[in-house]
Parts: C-alpha cells; sequence; structure tokens
C-alpha cells in the first residue's frame, strides 16, 4: 500500500495563521463526526496523524499537512454540531467562510457525507454554497462498511436525488469506509488526476 509522506504544518484557529503555502490544496469537510480525521488518516496510511474521536467536535482549527511536497491537505472542523457554545460555533462558521473565500489555491473541497443517515438539510446547503462559489468540489460517502448493502445504496440513491434539486450535474462521488479500508485508491487517483491536468 502507498504510504504518502504526510507533514504536520499548523492548526490555525482563524484566517490570519493560515500557512504561506503555494501547492494545490484539498480540503476535507462535513458534520463533526462524519469520519474526516479517520478518512485522513486512510489515506495517507497514518494512523495518529489526524486526532478521531468518537466525541463530536473535536477538531476546532484548520491543520494543515504537507503531502509528499506535493499538495496540501487541509482537515476543516466540522460544521453544525450543536452541542457545542455559540460563541464557539460562529468562530468555526466564520473559519470555515473565511477559508472557502480566500484561499486561492483550493483545487477541490472534498465533502464528507454519512452514508448511513438519511440527506442532512446542513450537507445539501454546504454544497449548494460550493457550487454558488464556483469551487470545485466532490462528494465522499463515509462509513459504508457494507457498501453493496440495500440500506447503504438506499441513502446514497436519496442523496443524488436531492442534490438534482439544484444541481444540473452531479459533482464527482466516492463510496467509502475508512474501518474497511475501501476507497482509498479512487480518491488518490483522483487527486493525481486533478494535479497532472494543470501541470
Ligand atoms: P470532528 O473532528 O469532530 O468534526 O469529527 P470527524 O469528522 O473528524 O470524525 P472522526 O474521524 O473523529 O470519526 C468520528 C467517529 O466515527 C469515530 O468514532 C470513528 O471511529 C467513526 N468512524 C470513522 N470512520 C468510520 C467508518 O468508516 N466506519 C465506521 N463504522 N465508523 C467510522
Ligand atoms: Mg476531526
Amino acid at each position: 500500500m502507498k504510504e504518502l509522506k504526510a507533514k504536520f504544518l499548523l492548526g490555525s484557529p482563524s484566517r490570519k495563521f493560515f500557512p504561506d503555502t503555494k501547492l494545490p490544496e484539498f480540503a476535507f469537510a462535513g458534520r463533526s463526526n462524519v469520519g474526516k480525521s479517520s478518512m485522513i488518516n486512510f489515506l495517507t496510511w497514518q494512523n495518529k496523524l489526524a486526532k478521531t474521536s468518537s466525541t463530536p467536535g473535536k477538531t476546532k482549527e484548520i491543520n494543515f499537512f504537507d503531502i509528499d511536497n506535493q499538495w496540501i491537505l487541509a482537515d476543516l472542523p466540522g460544521y453544525g454540531y450543536a452541542k457545542t457554545g455559540k460563541k464557539e460555533r460562529e468562530r468555526i462558521q466564520l473559519l470555515i467562510r473565511d477559508y472557502l473565500h480566500h484561499r486561492k489555491q483550493i483545487f477541490c473541497v472534498f465533502v464528507l457525507v454519512d452514508s448511513r443517515i438519511p440527506p442532512q438539510s446542513s450537507d445539501l446547503e454546504f454544497l449548494k454554497a460550493l457550487g454558488e462559489k464556483n469551487l470545485p468540489c466532490a462528494i465522499v460517502f463515509t462509513k459504508a462498511d457494507k457498501p453493496g448493502s440495500k440500506g447503504a445504496l438506499k441513502y446514497l440513491k436519496d442523496f443524488e436525488k436531492r442534490m438534482l434539486e439544484d444541481w444540473e450535474e452531479l459533482p464527482p462521488s466516492f463510496i467509502t469506509s475508512s474501518s474497511n479500508k475501501i476507497g482509498r485508491e479512487q480518491i488518490l487517483d483522483f487527486i493525481d488526476s486533478s494535479l497532472i491536468s494543470t501541470n
């Protein structure tokens, strides 16, 4: 299995502290607890790179990682976690908004969506906002531990149906499970081909 050389750069609590990097950047966003940090560890093949937790709201800053000196990975804090205090929630919202608005080197925002629950309006709204900003995005369905099963496919279909209410053409999507090691090659190939097409 190809291991990526990942180096933690820094965690930014606000726009002022975003690193001054020039490399293409790929962001991982999604609701709290959807499995962003687990996905990052799975992609890099390093267990303890990003801190994971069963308590939602673990990641409170944007964590930047250099991957193979080729691209930057940004682990965003989860959006829409109700139990975080109001002030903290607003700070995180502003941080994500600032990031999407000002970070010119974004190549793609991967939006992680839990494949085990019905479509959530927070995910649909987040994707819609990316579309309106013309930011390239892709959907990563997470926790598809049994991807072929009837239940799993139902929610994916429901999600796509809901998206088509706003989108003419759906962004690329991936079906993944960090626990069962599904979908890694597809995402890494997608990143590789995005890098190649701009070289
Ligand atoms: P925040 O940092 O709080 O926004 O959460 P996060 O999106 O980074 O989620 P994290 O990776 O910490 O995972 C949240 C929980 O989901 C943990 O208990 C993980 O073990 C679990 N989890 C992550 N990926 C999978 C998966 O593929 N399958 C299953 N069954 N559970 C998973
Ligand atoms: Mg996290």
